[in-house]
């Protein structure tokens, strides 16, 4: 077997077959086949994709690189939720603890943030003393003492994607559907969870602009997680509009600890609620009702046990960004638009991401919002107010902001898209 019979195969529009997809993978993942080889292959996979046997035999092999963990010592079932990247899509935060009080145990392996498009555990750093990286015994600890662990990914976890990902990033093959269904689902089956609720977010401030696509990338994954006798099923989001009021980690952490009082932006408690019930439906759960559960504090006390398991300080000031600068509305009318993609380049302009995965974040960077589409706004209004520690920045979010602000006359009937825009299921 050699690569370049396999690139040339696929760029020829050939299905590779089993054993060209078993040895590539592996033979990438010990390093004889190389970076500009593999970036060969994937670009030939993009542009001239898979069928649906080629992307389940690469999601297995690209599982077989590594690890597999195993939950089923814990006397509750388990039950997890990932979305493919959202801007202000805080929503692991409150999610875990709340399923966790429902009855479910939940064990969220998660990432950092990349692009406009923020990192549950650059989000949870902010909080003083906590944690990301735990053992795997640590991580048995915290998930049966609190019913939930939110933590990162071991380096034994499917290892081929940790690699093949990091190339897709820096040579333009991302958006591939077969690619970021392997991806995810290898990461998610080698897990060992029981039942899985995708959060497929569709719009500008996601990877998949339409809901076509996004459907298409739910049922592929829908169905590897199905086949792999994970009990899978996907909501269709929105993100044209960021999801509540804040992009950034410090304060969306914040915000996520509003949801957990009883509080909160509605459409971030819509969509937790929504899938926290997806959730625990997917296990089998059928205990309290998450909206039950966010008013009687259950919640919120488990969110303070998860995070003071893992080091964190639930009680300490959160950090504040050094400077800040409010962005006015530019005329009298309805805001009909505030564009989730340009707020989340804002966001990541101000210090909140990282352009390249070793950069550090700053925790009190980010975009809060005053207003969403659909309220009336008078001209110089507060609409905005950007945070960061380093006000050099400022012009470079206003800049990535241009455009993405919508203000029409008075009167303007403004509909607002469902937040939920389907439910993929076998
Ligand atoms: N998230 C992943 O883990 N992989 C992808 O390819 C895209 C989003």
């Amino acid at each position: 077997m050699d690569a370049v019979s396999v690139i040339r195969a696929k760029r020829d529009r050939a299905e590779l077959t089993d054993k060209q997809i078993d040895w590539v993978i592996d033979a990438y993942t010990r390093g004889e086949v190389a970076d500009e080889q593999m970036s060969a292959l994937a670009m030939a996979i993009l542009l001239n994709g898979m069928v649906p046997r080629e992307i389940s035999r690469w999601t297995e092999a690209m599982i077989r690189t590594g690890v597999r963990m195993d939950f089923s010592s814990l006397p509750l079932p388990t039950s997890d939720k990932h979305s493919t990247g959202g801007v202000g899509d805080k929503t692991t935060l409150p999610l875990a603890p709340l399923v966790a009080a429902c009855g479910a145990a939940v064990p969220q392996l998660s990432g950092r943030g990349l692009g406009h498009t923020g990192g549950t555990l650059d989000k949870l750093e902010s909080i003083p003393g906590w944690r990301a990286a735990l053992s795997n015994d640590e991580m048995m600890t915290v998930l049966r003492d609190t019913g939930a662990v939110i933590c990162a990914a071991g380096d034994g976890l499917a290892p081929a994607d940790r690699k093949l990902y990091a190339l897709r990033d820096v040579t333009g093959t991302v958006e591939s559907i077969p690619l970021i269904a392997s991806s995810i689902m290898s990461k998610k089956i080698a897990e060992g969870t029981g039942a899985l609720v995708l959060d497929v977010k569709v719009g500008t401030g996601a990877f998949m602009k339409s809901l076509d696509q996004a459907r298409e990338l739910a049922r592929t994954m829908v169905g590897l997680g199905t086949a792999a006798g994970v009990n899978t099923v996907a909501l269709l989001t929105g993100m044209s509009v960021p999801l509540g009021l804040t992009a950034g980690n410090a304060l969306e952490v914040r915000e996520s600890v509003e949801v957990l009082a009883g509080g909160g932006p509605a459409d971030l408690v819509e969509l937790t609620v929504a899938l926290a019930r997806e959730m625990l439906a997917a296990a089998g759960v059928s205990g309290k009702d998450p909206e039950t559960a966010l008013k009687d504090g259950s919640a919120m006390d488990h969110w303070r046990r998860m995070i003071t398991a893992q080091g964190g300080d639930v009680d300490a000031p959160l950090p504040v960004a050094r400077e800040q600068h409010v962005v006015t509305a530019p005329a009298t009318g309805v805001l009909t638009g505030l564009d989730a993609y340009a707020v989340g380049v804002a966001a990541w302009r101000l210090g909140a991401g990282r352009a390249r995965k070793e950069d550090p974040v700053q925790a009190g960077a980010g975009v809060e919002i005053h207003a969403k589409p659909g309220a009336e706004v008078t001209a110089g209004q507060r609409l905005l107010t950007l945070h960061t520690d380093t006000p050099e920045r400022f012009a470079y979010a206003l800049e990535a902001l241009e455009g993405g602000i919508t203000v029409d006359a008075p009167g303007t009937p403004y509909t607002p898209e469902p937040l939920i825009l389907d439910r993929i299921a076998v």
